[in-house]
Order: C-alpha cells, then sequence, then structure tokens
C-alpha cells in the first residue's frame, strides 16, 4: 500500500511536469502500457491469496483511475496551452479598420477632356487623333507657317531633328486627317502638345482640342460662331454666358478670330482672373485658309472649313479656379483630392 501511493505521488509529479503529449505518452506507457509498472503488479495480483488479492487489486485500480484522471487532465491542459500559442501566434485584430484599396480618380485634365469631347461629340463631332512626334512638315508648312514664322523659332519648337519636332499644336490632325478621309469632315482632336516654355501660365507640356468642320453646306463663321457660343455655354454650365470674337491673325485660316467669354468668376465686372477686363481669352478659330485646302486637292470654292484650337489647361483653370498652371502637373495629392 505504502509503495502504491510513492507510486501514484511519483507518477502524479511526472506529469504535472511533462510540457510535451509526446512525453506524457510515453510517461503513461512506463506505468499503465503492456510491462508498465502498474500493469506489471496487477499481473501479480494472481500470487497473492485470494483475500488479500481483493484488497490489493481495489488498490491498485484507485491508483490506476488516479493515474488517468491525471494524464486526462494533463491531455487537455496541453492541447489547451498549444491552441492558446497558435492563436496568439496568428493573432488577427478584429478590431483594426480594413486595408481597402485606396479609391483614385481621374486627373481634372483628363476630366476636362472627357468633357469637351462629351460636348462636341452630342453636336455631330468625330474623335480624331495625331502623333505627338510631327513631321515638320504638318506641323508648320501645310498650315501655310511659313519658315520664317517665330512659331518656328527654337525657343517654342522641341526639334528632334531638321525634319521632326514634338507637335506645337494639334493643327496638323487636320492635314492628316484631310489626307485620309473623304469629306465632309467633322472632327475634334484632342491631345498632348509641347512647347519649350514654362511660367505660372504655361507647361512645356499641355493639352488642346482641335476642332475641324469641312463640308459643302452649313459651314460659316457665323456657324461657328454659334456652334462656339453653345459649347461654352454649356461647358460653364452658364446660359446667359457673354461671348466676342477679336480679329486675329493665325496662317491657316482667313479670317481668324480670338473668342472671349464674359469672365465666369465675376461675371463681366472685372477681378484678378479676368485681369479686371471682365473677359476671358478661351480659343482662336477661322474659316480654314485655301492655301491648307488646296494643296490637300479640295476645291476651296466649293467646301468651306471651319477651325478652331482650344486650350484644354486653360479652360480647366477657369472652370475649377485654378490660378497656377503647373500645380496641374505636380502630382501633390492634397491638390489633385479637391477634384475627386
Ligand atoms: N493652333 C493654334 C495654336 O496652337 C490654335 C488655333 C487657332 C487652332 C485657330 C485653330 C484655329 O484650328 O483655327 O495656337
Amino acid at each position: 500500500m505504502q509503495d502504491l501511493l510513492a507510486l501514484q505521488e511519483e507518477a502524479l509529479i511526472l506529469f504535472a511536469r511533462l510540457d510535451t503529449p509526446h512525453a506524457l505518452e510515453e510517461a503513461k506507457a512506463r506505468y499503465l502500457g503492456k510491462s508498465g509498472v502498474l500493469t506489471e503488479k496487477l499481473k501479480a495480483l494472481g500470487k497473492l491469496p485470494p483475500e488479500a488479492r481483493k484488497t490489493a487489486g481495489a488498490a491498485i485500480n484507485q491508483v490506476k483511475t488516479a493515474l488517468e484522471n491525471a494524464l486526462q487532465n494533463r491531455r487537455e491542459a496541453l492541447a489547451q496551452a498549444q491552441l492558446e500559442e497558435e492563436l496568439r501566434a496568428t493573432a488577427l485584430d478584429v478590431t483594426l479598420p480594413g486595408r481597402t484599396p485606396g479609391r483614385g480618380a481621374a486627373h481634372p485634365i483628363t476630366r476636362t477632356l472627357e468633357r469637351v469631347q462629351t460636348l462636341f461629340r452630342s453636336m455631330g463631332f468625330e474623335v480624331a487623333e495625331g502623333p505627338e512626334i510631327e513631321t515638320d512638315a504638318n506641323n508648320f508648312t501645310a498650315l501655310n507657317i511659313p519658315e520664317d514664322h517665330p512659331a518656328r523659332a527654337m525657343h517654342d519648337t522641341f526639334y528632334l531633328d531638321p525634319g521632326h519636332v514634338l507637335r506645337t499644336h494639334t493643327s496638323p490632325v487636320q492635314i492628316r486627317y484631310l489626307q485620309a478621309h473623304p469629306l465632309p469632315v467633322k472632327i475634334i482632336a484632342p491631345g498632348r502638345v509641347f512647347r519649350c516654355d514654362s511660367d505660372v501660365t504655361h507647361t512645356p507640356m499641355f493639352h488642346q482640342v482641335e476642332g475641324l468642320w469641312v463640308a459643302e453646306e452649313g459651314v460659316s463663321f457665323a456657324a461657328l460662331k454659334g456652334l462656339l457660343i453653345e459649347f461654352m455655354r454649356a461647358f460653364f454650365e452658364v446660359n446667359d454666358l457673354q461671348a466676342r470674337f477679336r480679329p486675329s491673325f493665325f496662317p491657316f485660316t482667313e479670317p481668324s478670330a480670338e473668342m472671349d467669354i464674359g469672365c465666369v468668376i465675376c461675371g463681366g465686372d472685372g477681378c484678378r482672373v479676368c485681369s479686371h477686363t471682365g473677359w476671358l481669352e478661351v480659343l482662336g478659330c477661322g474659316l480654314v485658309h485655301p492655301k491648307v485646302l488646296e494643296p490637300l486637292g479640295i476645291d476651296s470654292e466649293r467646301y468651306i472649313g471651319m477651325a478652331f484650337g482650344l486650350g484644354v489647361e486653360r479652360l480647366a483653370m477657369i472652370r475649377y479656379g485654378v490660378d497656377d498652371l503647373r500645380t496641374f502637373y505636380e502630382n501633390d495629392l492634397r491638390f489633385l483630392r479637391r477634384f475627386r
């Protein structure tokens, strides 16, 4: 009896000390396995006289049950500890805010371009494109810009080689389109243009939208004015927007004009944006010069063309009240987020 209790004591201390399931099962085998200490004691019962056998058997079984219970408790404690360890390792804080991808937005210039295109499409214009690397011939000569014209001066134009430039305007798309399509044509050509220039109102890269409508009927200076006024009213969402056309000069149009709109900021009273004139210059336009049409084989007695070119950044600056053009291209998110 005495040594049974000692045995139980020893086993319980051992079980409590072991800290892996494997070590625990090994210890179990030592006591309760086929040739375990306790099993041997049970086997030895047969050699005892019947009376002693009964009490001894009961005592051994009691120890056996105690060990089995202790084992089971220890197993569960170890499993629980392991689970807790795993949970700690893969800790997940469900109270943290989720990681959602940041929501982007179209750049204000892209939005302005899309707005211009949508409005002109609704007025029957197709959208055409041309390359940003253009031939000197298309960018200048075909547009009746003579050799000595200031637009050809090195300080304005990025020359790539004597025959190629980064286009300084979208007007060469007029030439490309007329060469490739039968009349009538009614297109706008949005895109990037480049000039060697940088200050509050100039960046070396900016955007223009060219307009060209050549047809036998429907095209006139009056129609050009009406169309552009209608566009500006829709673009700025001002129904009674004032407009005026000042005589101007472009080599590829005759007559030529510059269009001003009544200042949308001050309503014409005069403010900083309109330099206290009440007017904002928004584009150049005119009727396509015969010297542009004739070399393309277009009979300028029969066909009449209207054209215009507007600066996208300029429209965006007015519409959004931005006073430094360069901020559009500094990629400062504090600025860009205002246009979401
Ligand atoms: N290409 C001119 C420029 O970049 C803008 C322009 C003026 C385009 C009159 C035209 C036009 O089509 O008729 O300054």
